[in-house]
């Protein structure tokens, strides 16, 4: 059932491409017209998760406040549920869960829909409890996961609220039919695009050899790519047991910057996006102070090569959509390094896929 792959975690990668087509197709399929007719009025809309789909929802803040201009709050649903968070009727709150039964976004959303909120959620997981709890649900349409580190279930996720926040944007008229159709015909190009990354396996893996004895690592990026960053991390650190960090690019001076020397590695993601430059001259601090820098940056972009001392190349896209394919090396390079160090990747220690306790 590995379908000639070592690891599910390993197949699970390789199926982002379908995965991502497949959520696409659903998610155009099944509109829900009455959960956008809810929208069009809504001004909060808290996003609450756990673990890689907290960092899907982070992505997602940038997509609805930028498409639907709805005010967008992300927490992690073990601090959501214990603070003094303020709704009322027009309040929407978010539970993004790809297993749907995950204890704290559960017990999080039902408190949220006894005070008033309307719940909505985004879950993989047909029947799940979530599903069942909340007035509206979205889905990603990835068949079961079964390595413990989420991969494709994270893709469909953010493929899941940029379609949700289109959609959104349409119905409040936030964003024009051009804008709207301009992305979702990029849109579709993405999983062939994701598929080109893929055919880089090889030369990822080589990498990893070469930084697999690390014993930490930094990831950086910016805006949209920077909870990608926050993603890379957390997978090698599942994974691998290496210690990771995720940072904001532009915090690194307000203190991380003091752990830059020649051992570490720090991976860097730097899409050919509007913030390109702000990222160039965050590498460069890196490089000064004798980082090992690891781009994932777009085909073409020859410059970044001066100041990195490897570059993985993505296919280039429209800026908002950069995260889909930026994650997919991070991904590779997590798989890569833990299985040469010989980890159990499908069954990582002290982890359990889907967290029923508190
Ligand atoms: C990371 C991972 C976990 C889950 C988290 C939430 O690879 O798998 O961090 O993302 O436990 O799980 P769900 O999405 O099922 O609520």
């Amino acid at each position: 059932e590995k379908a000639g792959y070592k690891h599910f975690m390993q197949k699970e990668i390789h199926e982002q491409p379908r995965t991502i087509g497949d959520t696409i197709t659903g998610f155009l399929s099944s509109k829900d017209e009455d959960l956008y007719r809810m929208i069009k009025d809504t001004d909060k809309l808290y996003i609450i998760a756990c673990g890689t789909s907290y960092h899907a929802a982070l992505v997602g803040k940038f997509w609805i406040e930028k498409f639907a201009r709805i005010p967008v709050e992300v927490d992690y649903a073990s601090e959501y549920r214990y603070r003094d968070r303020i709704i009322d009727k027009k309040t929407v709150v978010m539970g993004i869960s790809q297993s749907g039964e995950t204890a704290d976004t559960r017990f999080a959303l039902l408190d949220a829909k006894n005070e008033g909120a309307k719940t909505l959620s985004l879950v993989n997981v047909v029947g799940s409890s979530l599903s069942r709890e909340t007035d509206f649900v979205l889905y990603t349409y990835c068949g079961p996961e079964i390595g413990v580190a989420a991969t494709k279930t994270f893709t469909a996720q953010l493929v899941a609220l940029l379609l949700f926040a289109l959609e959104a944007g349409l119905g409040r008229k936030t964003i024009t039919k051009d804008d709207y159709e301009k992305i979702h015909n990029e849109l579709l190009h993405i999983p062939s695009k994701v598929e080109e990354i893929l055919k880089k396996d090889d030369e990822i893996k080589d990498l990893a050899h070469r930084y697999m004895n690390a014993s930490d690592f930094l990831f950086l990026g910016r805006n949209i790519n920077y909870p990608i960053a926050l993603e890379g991390a957390l997978k090698l650190k599942e994974i691998s047991y290496i210690h990771a960090e995720g940072y904001p690019a532009g915090e690194m001076k307000h203190g991380p910057i003091a752990l830059i020397d020649e051992k570490l590695p720090v991976v860097c993601v730097i899409p050919n996006d509007r913030y390109y430059e702000k990222m160039f001259s965050n590498i460069q601090e890196v490089k000064a102070r004798k980082g090992k820098v690891i781009s994932v940056a777009t085909e073409g972009d020859k410059q970044i090569e001066n100041v990195s001392d490897e570059v993985i190349y993505i296919p280039e896209t429209l800026d908002p959509l950069y995260p889909i394919l930026t994650v997919i090396p991070l991904q590779q390079l997590s798989y890569h390094i833990a299985t040469l160090l010989g980890k159990d990747v499908d069954q990582p220690r002290n982890l359990a896929k889907t967290v029923t306790v508190e």
